[in-house]
């Protein structure tokens, strides 16, 4: 198999998660509905644009005997690219996705390490997975596609290719943030994860905070090593074998969010919702349940800004919508009871007649009312403990038509580095200093919210997903990096 340009090459996306997930509720047919996720809001619509292949595991187990290719194929149809499951079997689905990689890498990546079971079988089981998806790229792959891998799942596939004989172009990205090297020297597997990693053509990172970390691991790792140039991509030599390493902040459909904000639709569902919050201003916070996305600390931080500020209570209300996810993991149960224990007790401490300071949703909301929400909340809070990116901040702003909302959003999410000045930053476990940041983001003058907010949309309209993926592809083709997007490409001149 020859290697080929990507640039006009059949694109084949490989994650662990399909933008599809086959599920079967209250024991009626089996159906299809859409993947949620950073990771599936931003591929979508680069196949959708490209046309392509994606190949990744549809949510289901062998043992549910459904036919899983069936569905996929009249999905496919529909969206106007290919789709190829990797079936996963109950043992596979433990000690692969929930063990090794959402009870191993996941904690560690994100600076958890308290929360990782460093359970061996898990290793065992996350190579033999890797494998298994490796087989079926192989079995559905042209001599002239660019394959490119996807996220933390999957970072030995690449290894298991060339071991296949696969000569194609392979490219990873990692969506999640690279840890300091002195957390992720405490990996059992750390030499066999960073050399995986190493086999991969153009490797890319959300940011320049996880291309330093990642650049310090190899240099603590790996012997004979030799960068070379100083930009957004930079080349390395390892081991005779030189591989790129380049810093790709992901993004999303920015006319997309932006022409659906504009929708009458759109603004009729914005309409009634601010009619049931007459005289409020909506401070707004979605995630999907997840530890790194710092809830509780934020619930605390409402909690201390009503109790500092009392000309908060009955103006304000937190419109909190956590998206279930990955319940089955212990920290995720138990993080589920804390977020639900402080909303009732905030609500308790503070609700009075006509108002309930704390609005909390926990399920999964379709596109029109995310949207809607998006365009009517005067605030939107955003404050993870640590983030590879955070795609709900960009969401807000392509959708904040009236350009009048305020983004306060945490130091430690990857965007922060296109935001800067124009957010307001807050360090996510200073729950007085987010409190602080609730009062002023409510006082700010129009004026201020206009022109924050009109930068902010104008570093995500130009850094949309599209110009993401061309620099993906381009830094995996250019043959000299000189005409590689300049550093002001990625972080915007104040
Ligand atoms: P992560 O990938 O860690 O979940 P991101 O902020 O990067 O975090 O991406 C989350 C994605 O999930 C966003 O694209 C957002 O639109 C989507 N999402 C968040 N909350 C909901 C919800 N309640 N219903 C549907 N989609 C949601
Ligand atoms: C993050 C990860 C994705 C993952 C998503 C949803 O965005 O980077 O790879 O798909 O979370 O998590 P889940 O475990 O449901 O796939």
């Amino acid at each position: 198999m020859e290697k080929s340009d990507p640039s006009n090459s059949r694109l084949v996306i490989v994650s662990n998660r399909l933008p599809v997930i086959i599920s079967k509720k209250h024991d009626k047919e089996w159906q299809i509905e859409s993947g949620s996720g950073g990771l599936v809001t931003a591929l979508a619509p680069v196949l959708k644009d490209r046309g392509g292949l994606w190949i990744g595991w549809p949510g289901n187990l062998v043992e549910d005997e459904v036919d899983s290719a069936a569905l996929l194929e009249s999905q496919s149809k529909e969206i106007g690219y290919d789709l190829k499951s990797v079936e996963l079997n109950r043992s596979e689905v433990e000690n692969y996705y929930k063990g090794f990689a959402n009870e191993i890498i996941w904690p560690l990546f994100h600076d958890f390490i308290a929360y990782c079971n460093f359970n061996p079988d898990y290793w065992a089981a996350y190579l033999s997975v890797n494998r298994k998806f490796a087989k079926v790229i192989v079995e559905n792959l042209q001599p002239s596609d660019f394959i490119w891998i996807h996220d933390y799942h999957l970072i030995g596939v690449g290894e298991e290719l060339r071991k296949m004989g696969v000569k194609n172009r392979i490219g990873f990205f990692l969506h999640i943030p690279f840890p300091p090297t002195d957390i992720f020297v405490r990996l059992p597997w750390r030499f066999q994860i960073l050399n995986s990693l190493l086999e991969y053509d153009l490797i890319g990172l959300q940011s320049f905070r996880e291309r330093r970390n990642f650049l310090q691991a190899i240099r603590t790792f790996v012997q004979d090593t030799r960068g070379i140039g100083k930009g957004p991509v930079i080349k390395m030599k390892v081991r005779e074998k030189e591989i790129r390493i380049g810093v790709f902040p992901i993004s999303i459909d920015f006319e997309e969010f932006a022409q659906m904000a504009a929708s009458q639709e759109v603004s009729d569902r914005a309409w009634y919702i601010h009619e049931d919050y007459r005289e409020q201003k909506i401070i707004f916070g979605v995630d999907r349940l997840d530890y790194t996305k710092g809830i509780p600390e934020r619930l605390k931080a409402y909690q201390n800004a009503l109790r500092r500020y009392p000309e908060l209570c009955k103006n304000t209300t937190l419109i909190q919508v956590v998206v279930p996810s990955r319940r089955d993991i212990p920290q995720y149960a138990s993080l589920l009871e804390e977020i639900e224990r402080l909303v009732g007790e905030i609500n308790g401490e503070f609700t009075q007649p006509g108002w309930v300071p704390i609005h909390y949703i926990y399920r999964s909301l379709d596109r029109t009312d995310l949207v809607a929400y998006y365009r009517m909340a005067e605030l939107a809070f955003i404050t993870p403990l640590k983030d590879g990116m955070n795609l709900v901040a960009k969401e807000y702003c392509a959708c904040n038509l009236e350009l009048s909302g305020v983004l306060v959003m945490s130091e430690f999410a990857g965007s922060v580095a296109q935001f800067q000045k124009a957010a307001l930053l807050v360090n996510p476990h200073d729950i007085e200093g987010m409190a602080d940041a609730i009062h002023r983001a409510i006082h700010l003058p129009l004026n201020e919210r206009n022109w924050r907010m009109k930068r902010l949309r104008a570093s995500v309209r130009k850094q949309n997903i599209f110009w993401w993926v061309d620099s993906f592809l381009e830094a995996a083709i250019s043959k000299s990096l000189n005409n590689f997007p300049r550093l002001e490409d990625y972080i915007p001149q104040r």
